[in-house]
């Protein structure tokens, strides 16, 4: 019988990383035949099988007689070992643990606690037949040109220190993905989502386990409309929903994406952690609020509250101006804009 924990992982060889890493951080050159053989003590014709191996998996690799092998063109679709070669050129250390197919993946980061993975540790995935978003949502997860990560911590502390954690991840992440498409401005709409033009690419969905006053786990999920075109959406979807291919006209490395979206995770826990934010959160969200001087309407339990979003303040609330000049702010909930 089949479970929901059924889902095979594909794991890297070390020698099939120490190739890559080769290869990798020589972009220009070739690397030679025998040096591979002498690094990974093994023979000519088994590293020719072995590059074989990675061509197989949609790696490009050139190869001269009497001069070597050279990389020409990387997978368009996530390889654990590229994750890693970027987080290591990053200096994150971070296991990442790849599933081309998962339920979800924060409901893999779950289970791996269980397993005694020892965090923290990132969960990536190709494809979630049971991807999860805020409010009991589904996340549309089909396609294998998108990004599908996350990330388990253990704080063991107040949770109160980790209060703004996902805002401050949401900056991060939008200020690293934004060096990626220099032609588009990619902002963040309250409180967890990533948009640009008014579209969303990105949805980000934080979950924790609390024991009395601890907070024991934290799990933050992303889920990013990465290389896919808008077009195979679900219907429901299009007018609402982009890519950053469609963004930015061109595709993106997933892998160095993958990297850098989990370096900024890291980066933005830590620094909650450390009480570190060296910026306020209003003034760092301040020129990424997609939401600024719109009118929204804001759905808090069942009280609908309207008026014009202006920032936030320093406990994340999103504030609204009302006709009186007072504002109110909404500490958790939905936001639409007004038509
Ligand atoms: C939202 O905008 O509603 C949040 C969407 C969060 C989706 C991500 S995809 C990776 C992780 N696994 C899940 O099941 N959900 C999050």
């Amino acid at each position: 019988m089949s479970t929901d924990t059924d889902y095979k992982e594909t794991q890297s060889t070390e020698d099939e990383f120490t190739i890559l890493k080769a290869l990798l951080d020589a972009p220009d050159d070739f690397v030679s035949g025998s040096l591979l053989a002498e690094q990974l003590g093994v023979s000519r014709p088994a590293i020719h099988g072995k590059l074989e191996k990675l061509r197989e998996k949609g790696f490009e690799i050139e190869a001269v007689r009497n001069r070597g092998y050279r990389l020409v063109k990387e997978p368009e679709v996530l390889h654990p070992a590229l994750i890693r070669y970027y987080l290591e050129a990053d200096a994150t250390d971070m296991s990442v643990r790849y599933f081309p197919v998962i339920d979800s993946t924060n409901s893999e980061a779950e289970r791996q606690i269980t397993y005694g993975t020892k965090s923290p540790f990132a969960i990536a995935s190709s494809c979630q037949t049971k991807g999860r978003g805020r409010l009991g949502r589904e996340w549309y997860s089909a396609s294998a040109d998108n990004l599908y990560l996350s990330v388990l911590f253990e704080p063991n502390i107040p949770p109160q220190q980790l209060q703004h954690f996902t805002l401050w991840a949401g900056i991060y992440i939008c200020r690293a993905l934004q060096s990626f498409t220099p032609k588009a401005k990619l902002q963040i709409k309250w409180p967890n989502d990533l948009h640009c033009d008014g579209r969303k690419f990105a949805g980000m969905l934080t979950e924790a386990k609390m024991d009395f006053d601890t907070l024991r786990s934290i799990i933050f999920g992303i889920g990013i409309n990465l290389n896919s075109n808008p077009s195979s959406f679900p219907e429901e979807l299009r007018s609402i929903a982009t890519s950053l291919y469609a963004i930015n006209g061109e595709e993106l490395p997933i892998n160095k994406i993958a990297a850098r979206v989990l370096q900024a995770i890291n980066e933005a826990y830590e620094a909650c952690i450390q009480n570190q934010t060296t910026e306020a959160l209003p003034e760092a969200w301040a020129p990424l609020n997609s939401l600024h001087g719109k009118p929204v309407t804001a759905l808090q339990g069942d009280q609908e509250i309207t008026g014009i979003a202006s920032g936030i303040d320093a406990s994340g609330a999103l504030l609204l101006t009302q006709p009186d000049g007072s504002t109110i702010p909404v500490r958790a909930g939905d936001v639409t804009l007004k038509k």
